[in-house]
């Protein structure tokens, strides 16, 4: 039977996310994802160290004897069909230029848009907030001295594809 955490906020297939108080969440690892949270733990403070639009790391910690977490700061997503095309396309420059900043950090996302095959959002990873266009789940995001140039360069090749896509969809409705 599939266990529920009070006050969890997503369910998803990998990872339990909770809210632990209005400014933090955290992200549950249990069973097999266990030795998965160093790695995202690593990449994210990889990110944060470029700019910000990666979510921030806060620290890791324990929920208890078999689960870990990986605490962060919590957002609050606004829905920006709210908002002027002109602002949209403000924050997706901002977006588009931090994005292209941690790419040439050596570090790729790998995750904005979600495979057709998969159920749930298109761009559930990307958070419009009142701060502008965030970035949340390193969970697949790749760093180029982890995975060589030639990896690198072929996920950087889909990250823009992606990011094209979202510039379409972000400002079509
Ligand atoms: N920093 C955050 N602030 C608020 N909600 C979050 C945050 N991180 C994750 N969530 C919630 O948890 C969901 C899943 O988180 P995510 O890191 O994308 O994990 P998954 O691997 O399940 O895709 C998000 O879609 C959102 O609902
Ligand atoms: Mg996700």
């Amino acid at each position: 039977m599939k266990k529920w955490y009070p006050r969890t906020l997503s369910s998803g297939a990998n990872n339990t996310v909770i809210a632990l108080s209005e400014t933090e969440v955290a992200k549950l690892f249990a069973g097999d994802t266990r030795s998965d949270i160093g790695s995202e733990a690593e990449k994210m403070k990889f990110a944060n160290a470029v700019n910000g639009l990666i979510v921030h790391f806060i620290r890791l910690d324990e929920l208890n004897a078999e689960t870990e977490m990986l605490v962060m700061e919590r957002l609050f997503p606004m829905d920006f069909r709210a908002y002027e095309f002109e602002k949209r396309e403000l924050w997706l420059d901002v977006f588009e230029d931090e994005l292209l900043a941690l790419h040439r950090a050596g570090f790729v996302h790998r995750d904005l848009r979600r495979p057709s095959n998969m159920p749930g959002e298109r761009f559930d990873n990307i958070f419009l907030t009142a701060k502008g266009l965030r970035l949340i789940d390193v969970g697949i995001s790749a760093l180029k001295q982890q995975v060589g140039e030639r990896l690198f360069g072929r996920f950087v090749d889909q990250e823009l594809k992606e990011l094209e896509v979202f510039r379409a969809f972000f400002l079509s409705r």
